[in-house]
C-alpha cells in the first residue's frame, strides 16, 4: 500500500511538491511515495484533470498530497474538464468533507504579515471548512438564455441536517483539544442554509458537546473580527464558500498565502487529502522562487492525522520554525531565497 501518493498539478504545484519529496526522503524514508498526474497536467496527458485510475490510486494510498491545479492554459476548457473541477472530484471521490486550515503565526514571522505584530503574534486558530457540499455541489448550476436576450446564470446552495453536523462535530472535537471554542459563522439573518446551519450547530452543541464553548457569527463579520482581532478564535467551523474566503483572509494573518497547509479528513480509516490552499500562482509560476512551505507543512499534517506519525510531525513542524527563526524567507515573506533553498534550509534544520 502507497503511503503517501503525490498529485504535483500545476504551475507551482510541482515546485513546491518536490521539497516535500526531499524533506519526506530525509525524515521518514521507509515511507512509499507514488505521484500521478492531476489537474492541468492530467487534462493535456489523458483529456480527463482526474482519471478514474488516480482517483483510484488515491483511495487506496494512506495519505495524498496534492500540489496546486489550474491556470490560465486551461481557462477555456469545458467546466467539467477543467483542473479545478479534477479537484472538486477529488474531494467528493475521497469523501474528504472536513477540512482543516491552521492559521498559526510562526514567532519569527510576527512582522511579515501586512498587519501589526501586537495583532497576530501567538495567533493560532482553526479554520474548519465544509468541503463536499454546499453551493460547490448544488444542483441545479447552469447559465442559460433569456428569450428577451441576455442570460441567467443559477447556482443552488444546499446543506442537510447530516452534513453539518458531520462538519461541526469535527469542528467540536478539535477544539476539545485545544482551547475549548467554537464559532460557527454563516449568514442566517439571510440564507434558508445559515438557518438550518445554526439550528443543527445548536442541537448538536446542546446534544454532545456541553463542555465546548459556542459562539455563532454572520460571516461578513466573521471576516471583519479575522482583521480586528484574530486571536479570540479557537476553532472556526464555517462551509464550503465562506470557508474559502476566510481561509484565504487568515493567511495573510500568517505572513502570506504560501504558509497556509491544509488537511482534509473524512471518515475515520480514510485517507487525508492534504493541500497547501494557495493555487498554482501562474504570475509566479517557473521562476522557481514560490514558497514551498504550506506544501511541506500540509506534509507535517498529513504525518500527523493519516500517517501515525505525530512524532515526525513535531520534529518537522520544529525544523520549520528553526529555518524561520534563522531568517529563511522566500521573496513572499521579503526574503531572497528560492524554492529549493528553502527546502535546503528545512531539511538543514533536520
Ligand atoms: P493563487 O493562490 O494561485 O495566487 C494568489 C497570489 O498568491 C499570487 O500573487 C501568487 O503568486 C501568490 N502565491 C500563491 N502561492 C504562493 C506561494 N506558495 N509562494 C509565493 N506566492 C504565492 O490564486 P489565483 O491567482 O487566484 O489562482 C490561480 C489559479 O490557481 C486559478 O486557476 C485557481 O483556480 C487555482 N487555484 C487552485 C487552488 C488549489 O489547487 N488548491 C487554490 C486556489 C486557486
Ligand atoms: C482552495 C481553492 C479551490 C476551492 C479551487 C481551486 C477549486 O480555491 O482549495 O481554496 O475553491 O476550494
Ligand atoms: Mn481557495
Amino acid at each position: 500500500m502507497t503511503d503517501l501518493l503525490l498529485l504535483p498539478g500545476d504551475g507551482i504545484g510541482p515546485e513546491v511538491t518536490a521539497q516535500v519529496r526531499r524533506v519526506a526522503g530525509k525524515i521518514a524514508p521507509d515511507l512509499t511515495l507514488d505521484e500521478r498526474p492531476f489537474g492541468g497536467t492530467s487534462f493535456d496527458q489523458h483529456g480527463s484533470p482526474l482519471t478514474d485510475e488516480t482517483l483510484a490510486a488515491a483511495k487506496s494510498a494512506r495519505a495524498v498530497l496534492m500540489g496546486a491545479v489550474g491556470g490560465p492554459r486551461w481557462a477555456n476548457a469545458p467546466r467539467d474538464k477543467r483542473p479545478e473541477a479534477g479537484l472538486l472530484g477529488l474531494r467528493t471521490g475521497m469523501g474528504v468533507f472536513a477540512n482543516l486550515r491552521p492559521a498559526l503565526c510562526f514567532q519569527p514571522l510576527a512582522d511579515a504579515s501586512s498587519l501589526k505584530r501586537e495583532v497576530i503574534e501567538g495567533l493560532d486558530f482553526m479554520i474548519v471548512r465544509e468541503l463536499t457540499g454546499g453551493v460547490y455541489f448544488g444542483q441545479p448550476r447552469f447559465i442559460e438564455d433569456l428569450p428577451g436576450g441576455g442570460r441567467r446564470a443559477v447556482d443552488t446552495q444546499v446543506y442537510t441536517t447530516a452534513e453539518i453536523e458531520r462538519v461541526a462535530r469535527v469542528a467540536f472535537e478539535l477544539a476539545r483539544g485545544r482551547r475549548g471554542k467554537v464559532t460557527s459563522a454563516e449568514k442566517s439573518n439571510v440564507m434558508e442554509t445559515g438557518l438550518l446551519w445554526r439550528h443543527v450547530v445548536t442541537d448538536l452543541h446542546a446534544r454532545e458537546f456541553a463542555d465546548v464553548e459556542l459562539e455563532h457569527i454572520l460571516a461578513d463579520n466573521a471576516a471583519m473580527q479575522i482583521v480586528r482581532n484574530p486571536r479570540q478564535f479557537d476553532v472556526m467551523v464555517t462551509d464550503n464558500l465562506f470557508g474559502d474566503i476566510l481561509s484565504d483572509i487568515s493567511a495573510q494573518l500568517t505572513g502570506s498565502l504560501g504558509m497556509l497547509p491544509s488537511a482534509a479528513l473524512g471518515a475515520p480509516g480514510t485517507p487525508g487529502l492534504y493541500e497547501p490552499i494557495h493555487g498554482s500562482a501562474p504570475d509566479i509560476a517557473g521562476k522557481g522562487i514560490a514558497n514551498p512551505l504550506a506544501a511541506i507543512l500540509s506534509f507535517e499534517m498529513a504525518l500527523r492525522w493519516s500517517l501515525d506519525r505525530a512524532d515526525l510531525a513535531d520534529r518537522l513542524f520544529a525544523a520549520v520554525n528553526h529555518a524561520l527563526a534563522k531568517g529563511a524567507r522566500t521573496p513572499d515573506l521579503g526574503g531572497s531565497l528560492s524554492t529549493t533553498q528553502m527546502g535546503d534550509a528545512v531539511l538543514a534544520e533536520l
